[in-house]
């Protein structure tokens, strides 16, 4: 018999009331900008799988050659019983650290899409039918109950979304993340490192098209769940690198004119030509920037692992 469980942190109520202040507030500000976990409904999810099976997206493909590298030494250097995985979308990669883990007893994915966690607990619990898995639907930049299992517990957050958060978001999040560590617990983190432009900027801007595809969906979203009229064809996906700040930032570029109007609100938003939606940002890292966040943390780095192209970074850290 399998062992799921689902916890909703986020009824349908609280993520429309927390999407509508969203939009009323970033498309408002100028620059406008939307906060990027809204681009997982059912079809975002179902996107960013396609993302990640793109040539030009390599990250997916880096962070699973070490964690097929490294499971083993993983596993034993954390003992854990217990994996909580933020952010856990299909939980493809974590499949091959859950293989290398024995002493498993539960494993915790938490992420926003429903439709991923339930697609991946039942792919899971095919393969481990011993396996616990207690899914919480919940935003984990957001107070986090996490279920009674045993330690010691494993916290990893994968597929570089770290960077997803602004510096002074991240430095509130690895704080929290700090507090859910008891003595023995463990945090693995994938970050995307520092390259050479061209491939950062390809891997935002594929050639099929569905990076843009993605980055639209977040306009979609808006119209079904608040009425809105946007129409994506009147917006540009734009990826380009910020080299001070050494992120890729994710745009939506209005390629005329246009007005938008959103029912739910009762706003109407205004775009000149080009004005642009900041959507998302994916910082890129170098060891020494993440050794001394996790520090600020309160967390001590002790492993280091990179593909061997030194493209991506998988790393270890405790309390
Ligand atoms: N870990 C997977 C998926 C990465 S994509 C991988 O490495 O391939 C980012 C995932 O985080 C998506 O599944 C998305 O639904 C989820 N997500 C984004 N913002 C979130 C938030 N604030 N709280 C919880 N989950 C979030
Ligand atoms: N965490 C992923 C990353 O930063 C998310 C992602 C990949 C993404 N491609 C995207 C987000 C395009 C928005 C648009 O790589």
């Amino acid at each position: 018999m399998s062992d799921f469980q689902l916890t909703r942190t986020l009824d349908e109520h609280t993520a429309e009331a927390a999407l509508r202040t969203d939009v009323l507030h970033g498309l408002s500000h100028t620059p406008k900008v939307l906060p990027p976990k809204w681009f997982y409904d059912a079809r975002g999810s179902e996107l960013f799988e396609e993302i990640t099976r793109l040539p030009e997206y390599y990250p997916t493909r880096a962070e699973r050659e070490i964690l097929l590298a490294r499971a083993g030494e993983i596993a034993a250097a954390t003992g854990a019983r217990t994996l909580v995985e933020l952010g856990s979308g299909s939980s493809e990669k974590t499949r091959h650290l859950i293989e290398a883990m024995p002493a498993l007893d539960t494993y915790v994915p938490v992420d926003v899409s429903e439709s991923a966690l339930t697609g991946a607990a039942e792919a899971l619990l095919a393969e481990h039918p011993r396996l616990r898995v207690h899914a919480l639907l919940a935003d984990f930049t957001k107070a986090l109950h996490l279920p009674d299992s045993p330690g010691p517990r494993l916290v990893v957050f994968l597929g570089g979304t770290v960077g997803n958060l602004l510096p002074p978001e991240r430095a509130v999040f690895l704080a929290s993340v700090r507090a859910m560590l008891s003595p023995g617990d463990a945090l693995l983190m994938g970050t995307d490192l520092v390259k050479d432009e061209a491939v950062l900027v390809a891997a935002y801007d594929d050639a099929l098209g569905v990076t843009a595809e993605f980055n639209k969906n977040v306009l979609a979203v808006i119209d079904r769940e608040l009425g809105g009229d946007f129409h994506t064809a009147d917006f540009a996906h734009v990826a380009l690198w910020n080299r001070e700040q050494e992120w890729i930032e994710m745009r939506l570029r209005a390629r005329s004119e246009v007005l938008v109007k959103i029912r739910a609100l009762d706003l109407v938003v205004p775009f000149a030509a080009g004005e642009e939606i900041l959507t998302e940002i994916s910082a890129k890292f170098r060891e020494d920037g993440v050794r001394k966040e996790l520090a600020a943390a309160g967390m001590e780095l002790t492993h280091w692992w990179t593909d061997a192209a030194g493209r991506f970074a998988l790393s270890l850290s405790v309390a």
